[in-house]
């Protein structure tokens, strides 16, 4: 199949699974001035609109506390989803332009004029279409908000239990990370939604579950023979699942420096790819079914006694250093970021499942910023082969190096699994090749529908599987939290660790070497 043509089934996909057209509704968008309004939510509705997947009486109102008017509104956004246009987008723009519109309000405190307007608005589009009945929060803005603002809805009898829809109608929240700051302060978030919501109605985005090749783990595993059977403990050595980075802080260092690698990819995205690893069939296709799973496994994973924190856990902090021949400075000079501070931008766990398909399988995670490679993947590698006829130090070359699969989620998505093979010629020389399915080229990666597309689809046509439901979350951060407190609690003496374009800190290559195993390495795939 052409690359061209997958993309093409990949784009009809998104229309088909969506039913081709979305009902109308209204999407209210707090945080509509912010940062991730224009990089990430705007561009990914602008798409949907181009595909022709929105209704043409979707709605959007911009809600946030910057005063301007419509025109400013729709400027502002123009230039945020115009970075790269293509062909046919000026005319798709502004017709998407024209069901925009912008509320300037308070999000809490004494005015609530703002939550008053909304109303008002939704009434005037439920007489025309009856979008306004069908309503989507997503909550963009600074997660100190996300109570406030959902309580004021709900006060205001816009959303949850208070809203009642004549006919067909819904009211559903997006919300973006972080969920919570530490276990205590997540539990304590989701005890404030479930006080006016139904946790049906809430959508936690984690974005890695919209990615393509992620949505894939399920497809790969369960709907293949090859590959079930030899999932478990008795068949492979151990999983990697590593998210390294090349961009530094970008302007997020106020945020960074209070969350640190560990609260930024580990707590949501990393376990929620180990979950998706780790976890038993469902046993059927829906929301309740896929949670429960994952639920099971992030709750199986073993919690890392204080005292082996150091053992099982590292940190790292990058100094300055150069990226692809570019000098950066260091992430105590990034903007925003203490002189003297103790956040981590590296981490490395090594994680166990006590469960009896992963009973002595180590499951190590990695995540960090400024390394010299951007490569997020994941490596299952399989135990060596248990015996072969040919003499060690004869013909085979190399030796035979165990099978590897790896899921390869970005930059590229795809997934290729490592086999041993003979080299064309005389004699038994061996040769490590790659079966390589490649989803995304250079056209298919900025063709292909994103994971806030996806996302925001499903949150649309109310299917919440791809979204974090609030058990997972507490789990999750009941995995990291002894490693946030210990760490909280003592100075890592060493920071800077590591040097911006290197591998990481050397600790992270000793959590391997202490098991005899090492990091793999995408320049070192074959032979
Ligand atoms: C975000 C983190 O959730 O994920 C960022 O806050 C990180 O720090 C990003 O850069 C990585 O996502 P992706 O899809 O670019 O790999």
């Amino acid at each position: 199949m052409t690359n061209k043509t997958m993309t093409d089934q990949r784009l009809q996909g998104v229309a088909a699974n969506a039913g081709r057209v979305m009902e109308p509704c209204t999407l209210v968008l707090f945080g509509a001035s912010g940062d991730l309004t224009q990089r990430m939510v705007m561009p990914a509705i602008f798409r949907l609109a181009r595909r022709g997947v929105l209704s043409p009486e979707f709605h959007l109102i911009g809600y946030a506390r910057t005063r301007m008017t419509d025109d400013e509104f729709r400027a502002r956004m123009r230039k945020a989803v115009m970075r790269e246009p293509r062909e046919g987008d000026e005319q798709a723009w502004t017709d998407f332009a024209a069901r925009l519109s912008y509320l300037p309000a308070q999000y809490d405190g004494d005015d609530l004029q703002g939550y008053a307007e909304l109303a008002h608005r939704f009434e005037q589009l439920d007489r025309g279409t009856g979008a306004g009945a069908r309503r989507l929060f997503y909550l963009a803005t600074p997660p100190e908000l996300f109570s406030p603002i959902m309580k004021h809805l709900s006060d205001a009898k816009l959303a949850g239990q208070a809203h009642h829809p004549a006919t067909g109608g819904w009211a559903r929240f997006v919300i973006e990370k972080p969920f919570g700051h530490d276990l205590a302060s997540a539990r304590a978030l989701n005890a404030d939604i479930a006080r006016s919501f139904n946790e049906n109605d809430i959508y936690r985005i984690d974005h890695f579950l919209g990615k393509e090749i992620v949505q894939n783990l399920f497809a790969l595993r369960f709907a293949n023979v090859i590959f079930e059977p030899l999932w478990n403990r008795n068949y492979i050595d151990h999983v990697q699942i590593t998210a390294a980075e090349t961009l530094g802080m970008e302007g997020r260092g106020g945020y960074y420096e209070t969350a640190g690698a560990i609260r930024d990819m580990v707590q949501n995205h990393l376990l929620q790819l180990c979950a998706l690893v780790a976890i038993e069939p469902p046993a059927e296709w829906n929301s309740r079914a896929v949670r429960d799973e994952k639920v099971k496994v992030l709750r199986a994973i073993r919690r890392i006694h204080p005292g082996k924190v150091k053992h099982d856990a590292v940190r790292g902090q990058y100094a300055a250093g150069s990226i692809n021949g570019k000098r950066v400075p260091g992430y105590r000079k990034e903007e925003k970021v203490a002189t003297d501070s103790q956040t981590e931008t590296y981490t490395a766990l090594k994680l166990h499942i006590d469960n009896v398909r992963w009973a002595g399988v180590p499951f190590y995670l990695r995540s960090g910023k400024r390394l010299a490679k951007h490569e997020t993947e994941i490596v299952v590698e399989f135990k060596p082969a248990p015996h072969t006829p040919w003499m060690p130090g004869g013909t085979v070359g190399k030796g035979v190096r165990p099978n590897l699969l790896v899921v390869k989620v970005s930059p590229e998505e795809g997934i290729f699994i490592r086999v041993e093979a003979k080299q064309p010629g005389q004699g038994m020389q061996l040769q490590s090749i790659n079966l390589d399915y490649c989803l995304s080229d250079e056209r298919g990666a900025t063709e292909s529908p994103s994971a806030y597309e996806h996302l925001l689809l499903d949150s649309m046509r109310g299917d919440p599987t791809f979204f974090a439901r609030a058990d997972e979350v507490e789990s999750a951060w009941e995995i990291v939290e002894p490693v946030i407190k210990k760490w909280g609690s003592e100075k890592s003496p060493d920071f800077p660790n590591y040097t911006a374009g290197s591998a990481g800190p050397a600790s992270a290559d000793e959590l391997l070497a202490r098991d005899g195993r090492r990091w793999y390495d995408s320049t070192d795939q074959a032979d």
